[in-house]
């Protein structure tokens, strides 16, 4: 029995506009794609990862991992969804005896060892889908088309959802067979089939690098020590 990870990193990066894929992207010389597989490796209870990379660079991503022989890369698709579902594909051929899957973006490079290891460890413990969650700092208020205020909406039930997100085998290949491409993270796959999704705590740094902002604060303050 073995835990596997998948990690999507198929994306352009658009929104950072750094040139090239995201996951490529280099922070103090190292790319996020080496450091979140690495962070997943090193976390303890991960023996396998199999990371979705831009089809056209599957060669250059793997060439950025030669040095972590747990980590296999495939071509990805056009949508995270379908990034997911191939990676998740070839883990009958990578890890045949996995029964707990992680799915965490590259993009969360900085994510601390602990939340990977409670997440893993809820999942060992029982609950078939299992999200890292934080806090919501800024009042949220729901808007109508004119942009007119509806309602404030009660932040202490609220929650920003983090990666990784893990799953019971089973239950995440359930959910993307049954489930459709309509939630916008797996675990809200499994939501769409009835499946019950359990929470732990998340982390600040495990924050997803999506504008030139989180590049510079995880140049800045993640890097640190
Ligand atoms: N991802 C993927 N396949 C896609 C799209 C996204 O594997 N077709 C991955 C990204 O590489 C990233 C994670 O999903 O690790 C979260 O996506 P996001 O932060 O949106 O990254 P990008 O899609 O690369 O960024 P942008 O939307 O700004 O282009
Ligand atoms: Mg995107």
């Amino acid at each position: 029995m073995s835990v596997v990870a998948l990690v999507p990193a198929a994306g352009r990066g658009v929104r950072l506009g750094a040139g090239r894929p995201k996951a490529l992207v280099p922070v103090n010389g190292e790319s996020l794609l080496l450091r979140a597989v690495r962070g997943l490796l090193a976390s303890g209870p991960v023996q396998h990862v199999v990371v979705a990379a831009p089809p056209d660079q599957v060669d250059l991503v793997a060439s950025e991992l030669v040095e972590l022989a747990a980590a296999h890369v495939v071509p990805g698709g056009a949508e995270r969804t379908d990034s997911v579902r191939l990676a998740l594909d070839a883990v009958p051929e990578v890890a045949p005896d996995a029964r707990v899957v992680l799915v965490h973006d590259a993009a969360r490079a900085f994510t601390p060892a602990s939340v990977i290891r409670d997440v893993v460890g809820a999942v060992e413990s029982g609950a078939p889908a299992v999200i890292p969650v934080l806090p919501v700092a800024d009042t949220i208020k729901e808007v109508d088309d004119a942009g007119d205020v509806v309602s404030t909406v009660d932040r202490s039930r609220l929650r920003a959802v983090q990666t990784p997100q893990g799953f019971a085998i089973d239950m995440l290949r359930q959910a993307y067979a049954e489930a459709g491409d309509i939630a916008t993270d797996d675990a809200g796959l499994v939501e769409r089939i009835g499946g019950k999704v359990h929470t732990v705590d998340g982390h600040p740094d495990a924050l997803k690098i999506t504008t030139a902002f989180d590049l510079a604060v995880a140049e800045s303050v993640l890097t640190r020590s």
